[in-house]
């Protein structure tokens, strides 16, 4: 049963700080936390919004050595540009904070401690990678290798990159310290481990009886996880960079990022909120909503509530935990090492003014049942076929012709006839179906709903031509404009969610303003009225007392305020309200614009291509069985000269040579044509293999071997001597 809550705290996964958040990530995570958040602002329900940089880990350190600079460098720099991404595309968390930050290390330390004090832990011995060289242990990232599974140099000790196995350094063949090249020796160590086995029969009631509605890909992956039986999972590891382990007799220990990470969302929330955080972690009248891609779902649902549990102290547990499966690019899967991603910072650089559009097209597609593909021709029909044709076509058409035929006012609404009524009544289940599929995280969906509305616009406003009713009727036009503009004040609210800048825009042009809930922004003065006298169009804020009723609003009575609760109502603007001039809400998107985009991604791809060929060219064949000196002085290896050559008829590869051995002219047949023209060795002199039994190949008589040199990538090249020597000289 929906349990009724009387607030909601959101938190979005913490991007780890050693790289740029991408396309990915923001159609995984971000994007539809934001379509959440400003849905239920807009209802004006007390929400909080966290998210942070996830500042420790391996990745952060194997970074800072590549660039020969601290871990902090690293996390300082990603921060700031994660950051000004997700403000840049309109995703304003009532706090950003990170993990590096004090009030963290002390929440996370305490954490620790506690469970600790408790007998919470169990420790294990075990046998890690040590670095003999580096007087180090290794995480498993930081030993490479050669995957056993499809043979790529550079695998490394968890993952292997080009094949996508998950390894372990056991596996590797060949394995190396990535810090001094040493080869890795085992060596005991001690850590403390979460016995989630304890908690399995707990979990299962838990997710799997009482979570029976959370999307099927978290209920899935709980249920192999929990049916497959839990194993303590280790919290700490032998690292320098991180939460140092609060126990005498830890050197040299920290936390393991993702026993620290977690806590980061009430880190932060205390950050923001000292004095009344725990009302959004530990009443049970919030509700908790985490959203995270695919691969956090184990941390989310069952090892971050079972340090929860074993915790107590009145933690609450999240309600769901929507994940959404991956996005891909151009057919091929993101990877931020391999740079096939579109990058939100470049992203915000190259398309200025489109932070909607991104939005947009992310949530049209997002990967929310299956793994989804961004590609730069989509991104550019749904711009130009859907937002600028349907949406904003619809809402400038409406606009100018008020302007145009009323003045710029709201005209008055005469008899309504069966086309206004019945385009009117589309509306309220548009808004329900949209509703029902917010709430149930379903916001592919729920943009469709909102696209609907403005289809519903463009058709009324096409079929019933204003334009042309104007030269014989102007009352009836009024009507046909009235309900125009009503339908663009529903959009001014259906679209806040999804496109906020074109909603902002459009609450501009119709002269309007929003009540947007409660903004905890500024910490714990949690009424914070933005409204100033002669800035209609600013965002209201409004109190917790009485969150919905418009008369709460600070600027109630002086300018028209939309909320949620208005979408679908007939009479949103009353006649006479005077609405601003026209601005165009989307422009069109060029074929160069994509062009470009297209144009870098090959450059990587054949960069990538390129990359991958020297690498197999390098690859060396092993090492053939042992010969004895007698087979070896069997063979009669000579130089001698192409005299003649020509393709035998019919074959792709083979090549007729007429050779000059020193010893006679003879002909000998090979399989080169792939790398070598007839016309181009005629007149080489090579080595052979003189006294090879002859063969037919294709009814010619061949009489020897040409020896080749093959490489790694199959390419092959003949051997030829340094300096020409004499046909028929011996070699060996
Ligand atoms: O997968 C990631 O990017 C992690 N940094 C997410 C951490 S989420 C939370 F637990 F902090
Ligand atoms: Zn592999």
């Amino acid at each position: 049963m929906e349990k009724n809550y009387k607030r909601t705290l959101v938190t979005c996964a913490l991007p780890y700080a050693n790289g740029p958040v991408h396309i990915g990530h923001l159609a995984g995570v971000y994007v539809p936390a934001d379509i959440y958040v400003r849905y239920l602002r807009m209802r004006g329900e007390d929400v909080l919004y966290v998210c942070g940089s996830d500042e420790h880990g391996v990745p952060i350190t194997i970074k800072a050595r590549q660039q020969g600079c601290t871990p902090q460098d690293i996390v300082d720099k990603y921060h700031k540009i994660i950051k000004d991404s997700f403000t840049g595309l309109g995703i304003n968390f009532d706090i950003y904070g990170r993990t590096s930050s004090e009030v963290h290390s002390k929440n996370a330390s305490e954490f620790f401690r506690k469970l600790y004090d408790e007998g919470k832990f169990i420790t294990k011995e075990s046998e890690q990678y040590y670095d003999p060289e580096a007087k180090t242990f290794l995480a498993d990232r930081y030993i490479v290798g050669t995957c056993p599974k499809c043979g790529a140099e550079g695998a490394y000790g968890d993952q292997c990159e080009k094949c996508g196995s998950t390894l372990s350094p056991e596996e590797l063949i060949n394995p190396k310290s990535k810090l001094s090249g040493a080869e890795p020796i085992k060596k005991k160590t001690s850590h403390w481990y979460l016995p989630l086995d304890q908690y399995e029969s707990w979990l299962s009631e838990w997710i799997l009886e009482g979570h029976k509605e959370w999307r099927s890909n978290v209920y899935g992956q709980c249920k192999s996880w929990i049916d497959g039986g839990l194993q303590p999972r280790a919290v700490s590891r032998d690292l320098d960079w991180g939460v140092p382990v609060p126990v005498e007799g830890a050197e040299g220990k920290v936390l393991y990022v993702w026993f620290d990470a977690p806590i980061g969302y009430i880190s932060n929330t205390q950050e923001l909120l000292p004095q009344s955080w725990e009302r959004w972690w530990k009443s049970e009248d919030t509700k908790l909503v985490h959203f995270i891609g695919k691969d956090n779902i184990v941390f989310h649902c069952i090892v971050f509530p079972s340090m929860l549990k074993a915790y107590g102290d009145g933690y609450i547990l999240p309600d769901n935990v929507p994940s959404n499966e991956f996005l891909n690019l151009e057919g091929d899967k993101i990877s931020t090492s391999r740079n096939w991603a579109v990058w939100a910072h470049e992203y915000l650089e190259q398309f200025p003014g489109k932070e909607d559009v991104m939005r947009y097209v992310l949530t049209a597609n997002a990967p929310e049942t299956k793994d989804n593909d961004f590609s730069w021709k989509d991104f550019q029909t749904r711009n130009n076929s859907e937002l600028v044709a349907i949406f904003g076509n619809f809402v400038n058409r409406a606009i100018v012709l008020t302007h145009k035929y009323f003045d710029g006012k709201v005209p008055a609404r005469g008899e309504l006839l069966d086309v206004d009524r019945e385009t009117l009544a589309e509306i309220p289940v548009l808004r329900a179906s949209l509703e029902k599929n917010i709430e149930g995280y379903h916001f592919r969906e729920a943009l469709k709903d909102a696209m609907s509305i403005a289809r519903v616009g463009n058709k009324y406003i096409s079929d019933t031509e204003p334009w042309k009713v104007a030269k014989t009727d102007m009352a009836r036009t009024a009507t046909i404009l009235n309900v125009c503009i009503q339908i663009c004040a529903d959009l001014a609210i259906a679209f806040e969610p999804f496109t906020p800048f074109a909603a902002e825009k459009l609450r501009k042009m119709l002269g309007v303003c929003i009540c947007a809930g409660i903004d905890h922004r500024k910490g714990e003065q949690e009424t914070v009225n933005t409204y100033k006298e002669g800035e209609g169009a600013a965002i209201h804020t409004v109190s917790a007392a009485a969150p919905m009723e418009a008369s709460s609003c600070p600027g109630f009575g002086k300018c028209v305020c939309l909320n949620w609760n208005m979408l679908g109502n007939t009479d949103i603007l009353s006649e006479g309200h005077e609405i601003g001039a026209a601005e165009l809400l989307f422009a069109k998107i060029e074929d160069e614009a994509i062009q470009a985009q297209l144009d870098r991604l090959d450059a990587i791809r054949a960069e990538r291509e390129a990359a991958a060929k020297a690498e197999a060219a390098r690859q060396v064949a092993p090492q053939k069985a042992e010969c004895s000196f007698e087979d070896f002085e069997k063979m009669d290896i000579r130089t001698a000269t192409v005299l003649e050559a020509e393709r035998v008829p019919k074959t792709d590869k083979l090549l007729k040579l007429s050779i000059d051995t020193g010893i006679d002219k003879r002909t000998i047949v090979s399989g080169i044509a792939e790398y070598y023209a007839p016309e181009d060795i005629v007149g080489k002199q090579i080595c052979i293999l003189a006294n090879l039994a002859p063969r037919k190949i294709r009814g010619i008589e061949s009489k020897g071997m040409i020896l080749m040199a093959r490489q790694g990538d199959g390419k092959m090249r003949f051997i030829t001597p340094q300096e020409v020597l004499n046909n028929g000289a011996e070699i060996g």
